[in-house]
């Protein structure tokens, strides 16, 4: 990974043994104000030479397993700090020549450690403390030079160390939240043992990722698809900070987003924020190729095929009208950093390879840009506090997620203008009682879904017969997973109310019970 030539801090590699806790570790140890990276467990020692301190993540394998995942033992020689969660201690004592015993039982779950002996990683800790375990194997007898600093009921070893070699280990995981002092244990491994300061804040992040994009993009031009997005909004705050003018984001209306988003976007990142912004109202051609297309895959393969063509003109328009004649030479795009790691999944554990498998994107290599992806270092919760440094506003900082191809996933079946209007009508109802109700920001997603039902209901004394909207609201943290939120029915009942009154052509509301998984959080 780049790390540009203005980057000035001290670096922690997190070794992925497949952990579920991988990208937790590296996180925690960011809130720790450190600058981490995670590599795959078989990076060589040559690489690892200039990092500050190493830490090895647990993972769901036994060392005994002949696909064990292995590390290079020279590491344990460079005189670099290494501190081993789980697997990654048990790996030490078993390269380093003590025992390890094998296990098919887990021990899981919340215990206590009670300190031992006087050890740099405990430092101003009670001497007992509430940690959580999550491993089978477990070691029986240290490697020479080692010593026990902490004792778990079911093991004298739960914390080790060779302060000689700066090796260290905790059989417990420090980096969960069940471990309340965890993050104590990991500042006192980052600052007294490795000598790392706390410096990576996100407004150091700004001016060197600024320095950097200025050092990078010279006198060229950079163009930016903004979706309006926390992502591509945060990229497009930070490269305008860095050069101004010289960036210019492109925002195409397909026709398929939510009620005044067009809108929305043009005034606060044209009119507020002067970011040279070129509006492109492709909705006809969008809404054109969708008429009498129902397969959902179908619809995302549309509009994304028709999103490249109407981007691919706009930037050839944006170069013609360019009277300087100054070279679109990058495309900017707010990757993040879970989407670079690089990973491999061990014993079926995907935690760290999932993948924005959803982008609509993929422009095609023949438009010749050079990426510049300034957010690829950072984690979403750093991309937000980036946000706010920047003075984009909570709205934007905060948002929930929106697919890429927008209502036409959430009007199921053909989309047309008059379900459109449908579904947006209920849809910011949605957003706004959430907002009201002070649950918007509270939840991963909260949105309508425009069914291809009719029922019966009755108006007066009208007999009807209308669309059905659903109501999706959910709770995620990654949106892999997730499960529907049990919110208040009082507001429940607003929404749906406000719905079947103000919306015409709707006469039911139905509330969506399912978690993911087994469904998906879109309908479609
Ligand atoms: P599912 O429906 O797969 O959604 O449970 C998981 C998350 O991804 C979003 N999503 C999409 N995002 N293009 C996108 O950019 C898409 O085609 C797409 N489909 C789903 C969804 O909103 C949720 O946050």
């Amino acid at each position: 990974m780049s790390s540009g030539n203005a980057f000035s801090h001290s670096r922690i590699a997190i070794l992925d043994f497949g952990s579920q806790y991988t990208q937790v570790i590296a996180r925690r140890v960011r809130e720790c104000r450190v600058y981490s990276e995670i590599l795959p467990h078989h990076a060589s020692a040559k690489r690892l030479s200039d990092f500050v301190g190493i830490i090895l993540s647990g993972g769901p394998a036994s060392v005994f397993s002949p696909a064990a995942p292995q590390l290079d033992q020279a590491i344990f020689s460079l005189g670099i700090p290494v501190l081993g969660i789980c697997y990654g201690v048990q790996l030490m004592a078993f390269h380093l020549g003590g025992s390890v015993e094998f296990s098919d039982r887990r021990e899981y779950g919340a215990g206590s450690i009670k300190i031992v002996g006087q050890s740099d990683l405990f430092q101003s800790l009670p001497p007992e403390f509430q940690v959580w375990n999550s491993h089978g194997d477990k070691v029986t007898a240290l490697p020479p030079g080692f010593r026990a600093v902490g004792a778990t009921e079911n093991s004298p070893y739960a914390a080790v160390e060779d302060t000689g070699r700066r090796l260290f280990g905790l059989q417990f995981h420090p980096e969960v939240a069940h471990t309340p002092l965890g993050k104590e244990v990991l500042e006192n491994f980052l600052y007294r043992i490795c000598g790392c300061k706390p410096d990576w804040t996100m407004g150091s992040f700004i001016e060197e990722s600024c320095q950097e994009i200025r050092n990078k993009v010279q006198d060229d031009r950079v163009v930016l698809g903004l979706s309006g997005g926390v992502d591509s909004s945060v990229a497009a705050a930070l490269i305008h900070r860095a050069i101004g003018d010289q960036l210019t984001c492109i925002f195409v209306n397909n026709g398929l987003l939510r009620a005044r988003e067009a809108e929305t976007v043009q005034k606060f990142f044209g009119e507020n924020f002067r970011i040279r912004l070129k509006y492109v109202d492709a909705s006809e051609r969008f809404l054109g190729r969708l008429v009498g297309v129902t397969d959902p895959e179908q619809k995302r393969k549309i509009i994304g095929e028709e999103f490249i063509r109407v981007f691919e003109t706009s930037t050839k328009e944006l170069t013609a009208e360019n009277e300087q004649g100054h070279r679109y030479r990058y495309l900017a795009q707010g990757t993040l950093y879970p989407d670079v790691i690089e990973s491999i999944a061990i014993d079926g554990n995907p935690a760290a390879v999932i993948k924005s498998h959803h982008n609509v994107g993929g422009l095609p290599e023949k438009m010749r840009f050079e990426l510049l992806e300034p957010l690829r270092q950072l984690f979403k919760d750093e991309v937000r506090q980036v946000g706010l440094e920047l003075e984009l506003p909570k709205e934007i900082v905060f948002r929930q997620p929106f697919p890429g191809p927008g209502l036409a996933v959430r009007v199921l079946g053909e989309v047309t203008d008059e379900r459109l209007r449908i579904l947006r009508q209920a849809d910011e109802i949605v957003v706004s009682e959430m907002k009201a109700a002070d649950w918007y920001y509270k939840v991963w997603q909260s949105f309508a879904v425009l069914l291809p039902v009719q029922s019966v209901g009755v108006m007066g004394d009208q007999r009807t017969y209308e669309n059905t909207i659903a109501l999706r609201i959910v709770e995620s943290q990654d949106g892999m997973t997730a499960d529907w939120v049990r919110i208040p029915f009082e507001i429940l009942a607003r929404i749906s109310s406000r719905i079947s009154n103000e919306v015409k052509g709707v006469n039911r509301v139905c509330y969506d019970i399912s978690s993911k998984p087994p469904s998906t959080i879109e309908w479609e």
